[in-house]
């Protein structure tokens, strides 16, 4: 289905990026249409993001050109795009943390009577919005205490209220659970159904083959290829994205049998959650399942000092443990890898090699100097191993892609070496290659000794690693797999998928 004139909704025609002498885009061509779902795909610093900003006014273009409905057109900026019905939901979502969600979703457009803001008005528009997203989120909570996920759903509202033809996801997925994708695929097809053309980016390959019509595969800043998804599979795309064939995915060996080195017993913070015990074995991956929202995060959170649980006992190497700040945590050998890049500092001006070696100073330094040769070694190292993509360590780590970003967290917080390692979504938005990289890395530690605790929003991955698998439910652990009896089925059975909505509203947990 095409637009005006039988043209596309938008084709862009030797598009190009660079910044300074570092081309990142070159010559790509796509054409995005009515009705249709078109993916971008590629591996982390393909140039994925590049593309959707340039579409979405966010980056000028150095050479190359944006048609709209078949007529030139120069997009100077995001309000530009807006005016042309182009709406990006970024893969870091622009939120104002003290502003309510909705002011978040109207930001820059509030309802407005006799000169005032109309809040009741703004209220109940932003209500109809996350109803028909599904997404079941007081509109006057702040967005301080939203999640990624949440966030992104914020953006999202935001676009459908704008009514833009033209919708972007970069990585919206990623941080929401299978059941959440399905709630958000829905809505997608009816959008699409509707005439409009969504550009969905990811990393996850069911959700290309459930969702998307068409792809555009990128590699190094290039177009290598486009497919219909009909017609196309799994491996063609990937031989495509990376242009060598894909090693093995990691199967995890034995099952570890030595003492316990985390404890947790009866942990209860109402009304995040309630009595809590699970323990962690040396060696072994205990992978937590459940909805965003039913208290993942925040059992991570309180097991490292960053909120105080108000019941329950913490025991390390079999004694009690008091942890009240990430310092005492940090003493007892705990990392926390978290979920949220930029309100970890990822974001800071600093070089690649300052931002890996954040949390491991007291190691690295002698006499209050950091001994910046062995962490430029090691950051070396780290990005050898995890393939980061970058110029040279010495780069500003915001100027590197999404996944890429996320790989240099990763590397900050092992290489504090510790015994108790808390993951949070550590592969979101890493790409199919690294992310095997990142899963043989955590086998690999957890063989020398580590005790991990996985969460994770991608079900494969938890199956794949975890030696048990522990469900929750609104902020309670409602079943224990070992990984010999857990399925796919069986622990989104056990997380509670049904309504497609979070068991209750948000607002009462935050
Ligand atoms: N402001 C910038 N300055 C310099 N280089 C940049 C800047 N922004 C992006 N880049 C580089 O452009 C390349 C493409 O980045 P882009 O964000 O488009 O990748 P992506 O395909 O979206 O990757 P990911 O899957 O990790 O999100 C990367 O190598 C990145 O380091
Ligand atoms: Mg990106």
């Amino acid at each position: 289905m095409n637009g005006i004139n039988g043209a596309p909704l938008l084709r862009t025609t030797g598009l190009s990026k660079s910044f300074g002498a570092v081309t990142v885009l070159e010559d790509a061509g796509v054409e995005l249409r009515a009705g249709e779902i078109h993916a971008f795909l590629g591996e982390n610093g393909a140039g994925k993001s590049t593309l959707a900003k340039l579409i979405a006014g966010i980056y000028r273009p150095s050479a190359g050109q944006i048609e709209r409905n078949g007529r030139p057109v120069t997009i100077h900026n995001p309000r530009e795009a807006t005016e042309l019905g182009i709406a990006l939901i970024p893969q870091e979502p622009r939120t104002f943390p003290d502003l309510s969600a909705a002011e978040n979703i109207f930001v820059g457009r509030l309802p407005m009577r006799s000169g005032l803001v109309d809040w009741k008005s703004l209220y109940g528009r932003a209500e109809e919005l996350l109803h028909e997203l599904g997404v079941a989120l007081d509109p006057r909570q702040p967005a301080r205490s939203l999640s990624v996920a949440d966030r992104q759903m914020l953006e999202l509202a935001g676009a459908l209220s704008l009514n833009a033809e033209i919708l972007l996801l970069d990585e919206t997925t990623a941080s929401l659970t299978p059941g959440e994708v399905s709630r958000l695929e829905v809505i997608l097809r009816r959008l699409s159904a509707a005439g409009k053309s969504i550009v969905f980016i990811g990393h996850r390959m069911e959700e290309i083959f459930s969702l998307c019509d068409r792809a555009t595969i990128l590699r190094d800043g290039k177009i290598v290829g486009e497919r219909m998804i009909s017609e196309t599979s799994p491996e063609d795309l990937l031989r495509l994205m990376v242009g060598r064939e894909i090693g093995e995915k990691v199967v995890r060996g034995s099952v570890p049998t030595g003492k316990p080195l985390l404890e947790v017993k009866g942990l209860s913070q109402p009304p995040l959650f309630h009595d809590i015990s699970f323990s962690i074995r040396r060696g072994e991956i205990v992978g937590l399942a459940g909805l965003v929202g039913a208290g993942r995060t925040e059992i991570a959170c309180a097991l490292f000092g960053l909120s105080q649980p108000t019941a329950g006992t913490i025991l390390v190497d079999g004694k009690p443990a008091e942890i009240r700040s990430p310092r005492d945590a940090m003493g007892y050998g705990m990392a926390l890898a978290p979920e949220d890049r930029q309100k970890q500092g990822a974001f800071l001006p600093i070089s690649l090699w300052e931002n890996a070696s954040l949390s491991s100073l007291p190691r690295l330094s002698r006499r209050g100097w950091l001994k910046d040769s062995v962490s430029r070694t090691l950051t070396t190292e780290w990005v050898k191993r995890l393939s980061v993509r970058c110029r040279e360590i010495e780069q500003p780590l915001h100027e590197l892609s999404g996944g890429n970003q996320q790989k240099v967290v990763l590397a900050k917080w092992l290489e504090t070496q510790p015994k108790i390692l808390l993951l949070d979504e550590p592969t979101r938005g890493i790409d199919v290659h690294a992310k095997t990289e990142v899963h043989r890395l955590i086998c690999e530690l957890a063989d020398a000794g580590m005790a991990t605790l996985l969460i994770s929003s991608d079900l494969p991955e938890i199956l794949a690693l975890s030696d048990r698998i522990l469900v929750l439910r609104s902020g309670r652990i409602v079943r224990e797999f070992d990984r010999s009896e857990a399925t796919p089925e069986a622990v989104i059975a056990a997380a509670g998928v049904s309504t497609g909505l979070p068991d209750k509203p948000r607002s009462m947990v935050a």
